[in-house]
């Protein structure tokens, strides 16, 4: 069946994971780098946005900025204006849901017998498109953010009592984070300030919960996948590592920066930027000791949307690594394609 059960029931007796569950890449994967001789670059946006820095400054930091994103894809962001004190409410709000009683979360499934709507929201789990499939050993709270008018707020937990005004809260800063950075972006490469921002109209937020596993080596917390849409912050657990992103043939360990976002180039920036900035591959592993949350916010264009290289950045030297293509057909390829370890953007070339 294509129905499964929340991983966190599957944790409780500590049991080996279920078939469905088990990694078929075992044996021939990639190693993990332990030398740490570089790690994801840590850029502070305050540098960038504030009045009193220089303009040396200001230039230094955005080369650092768009090295990082050409080479790693992602950076760690501090100086970013969200205060940590919202952050820390809003990790507080996501363990007091998670730790909930399944029953009482269930409540907030989109379809109590196990389906999701069309975006996939309300409380799950990886969504099982195929029996082939390996399932990830994560359970998740999947809300749409951005239209703000589109909102299910039913699927919005209502305990604890503060979660949907910290998210709310939340969302707009983000918003604004985002529209800070992809317009840095987009001015870095010679674009219009607006060329990201205009593809990113809708937000989805997705509250991760990773339960401990007796056999971590045998699981992935998220199997390895580069993001869909257009960009995505992430929020790492406090405490508890496990992100890691795919770089020079290596699985590279993405350190917990205290209160940093993660910024994280998603496919259609690289098809955009016609190959210039990278959507980076990533996973995450889970351990057989604590239980790790994270808060991932994608931006994406809407389902009606087209998008393709800007002509700015496509020349006789840079040609055109990738053709249009319609959100929709995107999306229908990309779930299929991830679990098979097929990249999305490999289909757009
Ligand atoms: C993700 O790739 O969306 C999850 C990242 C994380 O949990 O750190
Ligand atoms: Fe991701």
């Amino acid at each position: 069946s294509l129905l499964v059960k929340h991983v966190q029931e599957l944790a409780i007796n500590g049991d080996e994971p279920p078939q469905r569950y088990i990694r078929k890449d075992k044996g021939n994967e990639a190693p993990v780098d332990t030398s740490l001789s570089s790690s994801v670059p840590i850029i502070d946006l305050h540098l960038i946005s504030s009045p009193t820095s220089s303009t040396q400054q200001k230039q230094d930091e955005i080369e650092k900025l768009k090295s990082a994103l050409t080479s790693w894809g992602l950076f760690q962001a501090i100086g970013h204006g969200i205060p940590s004190s919202l952050l820390d409410h809003l990790r507080k709000m996501a363990r007091e849901f998670f730790d909930l009683p399944i029953e009482e979360k269930r409540q907030y499934a989109a379809n109590k017998d196990g389906a999701h709507d069309n975006y996939f929201q309300g409380y799950g789990n990886d969504p099982v498109v195929s029996k082939e499939q390996t399932i990830d050993w994560n359970d998740r709270l999947y809300l749409l953010l951005k239209p703000a008018d589109e909102r299910k707020l039913k699927l919005w937990p209502e305990n604890p009592s503060r979660f949907r005004e910290v998210l709310k809260e939340f969302s707009s800063k983000s918003d604004l984070l985002v529209e800070f950075v992809v317009k840095v972006m987009a001015v870095s490469l010679g674009l219009d300030d607006d060329y990201f921002l205009n593809h990113a109209s809708l937000a989805f937020a997705r509250f991760n919960y990773y339960p401990p596993c007796s056999r971590p080596d045998l699981v992935c917390g998220i199997k390895p996948h580069a993001d869909g849409g257009t960009i995505t912050l992430l929020l790492q657990d406090e405490e508890v590592e496990g992100l890691q992103v795919f770089k020079d043939d290596k699985w590279m360990k993405v350190p917990i920066v205290p209160d940093a976002i993660i910024v994280n180039v998603a496919d259609q920036i690289e098809i955009m930027s016609n190959g210039v900035y990278k959507s980076p591959v990533h996973r995450v592993i889970t351990n057989s000791e604590k239980e790790r949350l994270s808060l991932a916010v994608f931006y994406a264009p809407e389902m009606g949307e087209e998008i393709e290289p800007a002509t700015k950045l496509i020349s006789e030297s840079t040609p055109r690594m990738f053709r249009k293509i319609k959100m929709k057909d995107y999306y229908e390829a990309f779930v299929l394609n991830t679990f098979r370890g097929i990249r999305g953007i490999d289909w757009a070339r």
